[in-house]
């Protein structure tokens, strides 16, 4: 907040109360709105399965089949949502990934048709990330010694990268945290012609318990923490390290991830940022909400718009949220 030239008028002239009084004033003098065209749905879609599956820890949030995923789309379309952010769970996993640049795997199967179907009306996004296709569960390949092999993991992201904007993805999400990702990937976009394609890089991405129903969702099979490639969630100034880096590799939007506990961190990202702040409020913020709704703990839906307004009042200018279809209907 910038000084003031004037110091508040002092009780009992000041009364802040005045602008509290109705929902009408309250509603004009409101700092922060919501808009859909803000929120972007992160979705599921997974392979060899025939009717929706229930994810247990994120009641109400499902795997899709393609055609469902379709309909859910087009209900995104409806609502004015500004997005769709796409998560495949392959069938079979290996060490390498290989269902994520499979140009037959199931999510560049979803993607194509989701840029076909809705591409004009909808922003279209996919998570590049290996987690979700390897046996090992890491958001990258190994290397013998076990840990998480940064540069070769490059390739495979390159390698991902370019199925995706073959399908006319125009925005892929970055989602591995590894060193150098945004610039290697916008090389290969660019040697490939894809020029257009946008980058959306996770720049500060903590490790995080929160993630845990996630796991789930894309039935990871992950043992222990990615500790050694997520950022620490007692740092903020890496944060900004981070966040410089993605920009100067050619990132189009950012991303800080989880929201709620570093919505510091998206206020001193949105003071500096020359592109859009982007925030992603994950799996077990949501499910936590969710969790006490059911029993009857707090209101859901207004400790989910409380949680949203709060994202975006902290600078984030668009948010990826579970919540993104109710909370639009709500607005
Ligand atoms: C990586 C990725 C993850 C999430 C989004 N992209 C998992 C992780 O980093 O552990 C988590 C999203 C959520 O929890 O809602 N592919």
């Amino acid at each position: 907040m910038s000084p003031r030239p004037f110091p508040a008028a002092p009780f009992p002239a000041g009364r802040p109360r005045r602008l509290r009084s109705s929902a009408a004033v309250r509603r004009l003098v409101a700092e922060t709105r919501l808009h859909p065209a803000e929120l972007v749905l992160p979705v599921f879609v997974r392979e060899g399965i025939d009717a929706p599956v229930p994810i247990s820890a994120m009641p109400g949030v499902v795997q899709h089949t393609l055609d469902s995923l379709l309909d859910e789309a087009r209900r995104c379309v409806d609502a004015g949502l500004g997005g769709i952010m796409v998560f495949g769970v392959p069938e079979a996993k290996d060490a390498r990934g290989s269902g994520a640049d499979d140009p037959d795997g199931i999510l560049n199967l979803a993607l194509a048709r989701l840029v076909e179907d809705v591409g004009e009306d909808l922003v279209v996004m996919s998570d590049l990330c290996l987690d979700e296709f390897t046996d090992h569960g890491h958001c990258g390949v190994l290397a013998p010694d076990g840990t998480v092999d940064n540069d070769a993991t490059l390739d495979r992201y390159a390698s991902m990268a370019l199925a995706q904007a073959a399908v006319g993805t125009p925005v892929l999400g970055l989602s591995g945290m590894m060193d150098g990702q945004v610039g290697y990937v916008r090389a290969a976009l660019d040697a490939a012609g894809h020029t257009d394609t946008a980058i959306l890089a996770y720049a500060a991405k903590y490790t995080s318990g929160l993630y845990g129903p996630f796991r789930e969702a894309v039935q990871s099979s992950l043992v222990g923490d990615r500790a050694t490639y997520q950022q620490d969630p007692a740092n903020g100034r890496e944060a900004l390290r981070e966040l410089e880096a993605d920009i100067a590799e050619g990132a189009d939007l950012v991303m800080v991830k989880p929201a709620g506990p570093h919505l510091d961190v998206i206020a001193a990202a949105a003071a500096v940022s020359p592109v859009p702040v982007v925030a992603y409020q994950i799996s077990g913020e949501y499910s936590q909400i969710e969790a006490a709704a059911e029993r009857g703990w707090v209101d859901r839906e207004r400790v989910m718009m409380e949680s949203l307004i709060g994202i975006r009042r902290a600078g984030a200018q668009v948010v990826l949220t579970y919540f993104a279809l109710e909370a639009a209907a709500l607005l």
